[in-house]
């Protein structure tokens, strides 16, 4: 029997309860077969359930008169998602509800289909109800409860903004590729078609007012053009790189940052990546855009494993991160994460930045990024690196969008503008040599 989009969709949905990999990679792996209008549909039903996860999971077992056991775990997805449709995205009832009794057959649960049936029914009919109340903090930002505090206690001034602006749609931004196109030149070729879009804040960026498709986006693979969020795009402001400089992209995939760099100057690129797979999407990138790095699929915390002591003069460090400042991008973050798994990727990142730092040549630019909004992943992570570190120099950064901290500057994540993003610019002087610089 070939399996429904609906059956694909609670597939997904099951596959996230149950942390067996992360949205994107379970969308892509389940979309394969399916044609573009299902893969649309796959996409929206699952996205928008992670946005909603919290509120769901209540209006859930409100309907449930008892919880399910552990090995049928398959029918709250099921459950979920036709709830999210009904209740969210206004399709059709009927067929609704009897496409997801039919997904208890797929799913190997024929005895689940009054079950099913009751419950999305019970739904449509308290509706209205059961969306306006919301019984906890969690259901009400949608957001888990530690995710909440930590926001809250970290930001006091921002927090609800924050957790609000987490659950919106966010824009669409675009990279010029300025050796192709002037960003004056693309913006004036898109509203001549009909697309409406303004400057971003970072120089070569440009704002869609609706998302398109990659086919639908004039000039992608010519190369004129790279989907990149403005923050993100900062980063390469920010390091300014020069004209035959040795850099070092030590996270670099999929190579937003690397290529950014490549069109600003003509620098020799050292792009490492951990994973190979990930590596292969900067070569294409490189490819589509005509430019040059040199790649290396290693652990950059094991320089022995692929540093040949040329010494860099910048680098970037895009550190693996919580991701708190792209939940509205990766809505599934707000599942995947946890306190535990922040404590060992602040493990992680220490000892990138110190195995990074040793391949830096005296008088070099250290830049430290993360789309993170805690400052456990950034002011404190700098403030600890600059205690171990006393040739490391804190530099001021000139004209980034941003709250000023005293270790760097932090973005967080705005309607129109870019995602939460933290920078950090130290600068490398000799062992002994104390001081900030201007
Ligand atoms: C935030 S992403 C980088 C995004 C990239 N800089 C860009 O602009 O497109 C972090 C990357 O770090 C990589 N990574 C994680 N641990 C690593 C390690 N120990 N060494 C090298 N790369 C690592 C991940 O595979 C991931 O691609």
């Amino acid at each position: 029997m070939k399996k429904s989009v609906r059956a694909h969709a609670a597939e997904v949905i099951n596959a996230l309860q149950s942390q067996q990999s992360n949205l994107d990679v379970l969308i892509r792996k389940h979309a394969k077969i399916l044609v573009e209008s299902d893969k649309k549909l796959l996409k929206s039903i699952c996205y928008g359930i992670c946005r909603e996860w919290f509120h769901l999971e209540e209006i859930e077992s409100q309907l449930l008169d008892k919880p399910l056991k552990a090995r049928d775990q398959i029918l709250s997805s099921i459950v979920r998602c036709g709830i999210y449709e009904l209740g969210w995205m206004g399709s059709k009832e009927h067929a609704v509800v009897s496409e997801y009794v039919d997904v208890t057959v797929t799913e190997g649960r024929p005895w689940a289909r009054g079950l099913v049936n009751a419950v999305l029914r019970q739904f449509i009919r308290k509706k209205s109800e059961l969306k306006m109340e919301r019984h906890s903090a969690q259901t009400l930002w949608n957001h888990p409860q530690w995710l909440i505090d930590i926001i809250k206690i970290n930001w006091p001034e921002h927090w609800e903004k924050v957790l609000v602006e987490n659950n919106v749609h966010p824009p669409m931004t675009l990279r010029v590729n300025r050796r192709r196109q002037s960003r004056d030149d693309y913006l004036a070729r898109i509203k001549a078609l009909g697309i409406e879009a303004e400057k971003g804040s970072a120089v070569d960026s440009v704002r869609l007012s609706q998302p398109l498709t990659l086919q639908a986006l004039e000039g992608f693979e010519e190369g004129v053009v790279s989907i990149q969020d403005e923050s993100s795009q900062w980063a390469s402001i920010i390091l300014n790189p020069q004209n035959n400089e040795r850099i070092l992209d030590a996270c670099a995939a999929p190579g937003g940052k690397t290529c950014h760099l490549l069109e600003m100057a003509d620098s020799h690129i050292t792009a490492l990546d951990i994973s190979e797979k990930r590596l292969f999407r900067i070569k294409e990138n490189l490819v589509r855009l005509g430019l040059r790095a040199e790649l290396i699929a290693a652990d950059a915390s094991h320089i022995e494993s692929w540093w040949d002591q040329q010494y860099f003069d910048a680098i970037i460090l895009d550190l693996p991160c919580s991701a708190t400042g792209v939940i509205r991008r990766n809505p599934d973050v707000r599942l995947m994460r946890s306190e535990t798994s922040l404590r060992s990727l602040i493990g992680m990142q220490t000892m990138i930045l110190d195995a990074a730092w040793e391949t830096l040549n005296v008088g070099g630019r250290f830049l430290v990024t993360t789309c993170s909004i805690l400052p456990q992943e950034n002011q404190l992570q700098i403030k600890k690196f600059l205690d171990r570190h006393t040739d490391a120099q804190l530099t001021s950064i000139v004209g980034a969008p941003g709250i000023n901290t005293e270790f760097g500057i932090q973005h967080l994540p705005t309607h129109a503008g870019g995602d939460g993003f933290f920078y950090s610019l130290l600068f490398k002087s000799e062992p002994d040599h104390g001081g900030v610089s201007a």
